[in-house]
């Protein structure tokens, strides 16, 4: 049976404004909030678009109220930063397959910029039995965020340099049993490769152009290898959670 996917026009409960880019949203919605679990994302219409909507990851939950941590990078997004407490909202969702959930395990987070917010919702559904260190990157101080270790590629924050150098340092450290990541290609490929080389299971959230987000275009597609053929996967409703082992990088 197929995972349930509500069509909703919810009420903005509050927002909140992190730094000149990042803001968050949240909605209300008891039943999305019933069935979200860490890796789904939502598709949004933007406000005063008949049609378009844009996928946004989920970043939170309390009861009956969903979060989305959101980067303005374009029009839609600018739009949905104007929102305010009790506009309507036009959400579909939870969409998409989620992290696994491991217990008793040494877990390495990894997030690269707008990577973070999925990673975050995965770590506070994680049992606390598991021993979590989480490594994020981003471009500027802007991009940084509350985690255990932060590079900047300018150094305006934590270290200078690609997070790939702490997820390294991590690995070879020795312990971890599984890695989770979240955030833009090239840093997901290193992820793979990485855990590979140091045997630990891997699971990446990649990111596609989405237009549909139902699995009817396949405009996201991957390649990805199953039983030594490769296949193509669509991300919006297969994924956006993989195995890092299986994916085909282009
Ligand atoms: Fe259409 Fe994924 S966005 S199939």
């Amino acid at each position: 049976m197929g995972k349930r996917v509500i069509n909703q026009v919810c009420r903005i409960t509050r927002t909140v404004q992190i730094n000149d880019a990042y803001f968050e949203l949240w909605f209300s919605s008891p039943e999305m909030s019933e069935l979200l679990e860490p890796g789904q994302f939502f598709e949004i219409m933007t406000p005063g678009s008949e049609r378009l909507r844009i996928p946004i990851s989920a970043y939170d939950k309390h009861a009956d109220e969903i979060g989305m941590m959101i980067k303005i990078v374009g029009d839609g997004t600018r739009q949905l930063s104007t929102l305010k407490p009790g506009d309507a909202l036009d959400v579909v969702g939870p969409l998409g397959n989620s992290f696994t959930r491991p217990t008793d395990k040494r877990v390495l987070l990894v997030s690269g910029g707008i990577g973070y917010p999925p990673m975050f919702m995965l770590k506070k559904s994680l049992d606390e039995s598991n021993r979590i260190w989480w490594v994020h990157g981003g471009r500027c101080k802007q991009d940084a965020f509350d985690t255990d270790c932060v590079f900047t590629d300018d150094g305006s924050c934590g270290s200078k340099g690609f997070a790939t150098i702490g997820v390294e340092k991590a690995l070879s450290e020795g312990g971890f049993d599984w890695l989770f990541a979240c955030g833009p290609e090239p840093l997901l490929k290193r992820c793979a490769e990485l855990a590979k080389a140091y045997r630990v299971q891997c699971e990446l959230s990649l990111e596609a152009y989405m237009a549909c987000g139902i699995g009817v275009c396949y405009g996201c597609a991957v390649a990805i290898k199953e039983n030594d053929e490769i296949v193509y996967k669509t991300v919006c409703k297969d994924g956006p959670v993989f195995n890092g082992e299986n994916v085909v990088w282009k």
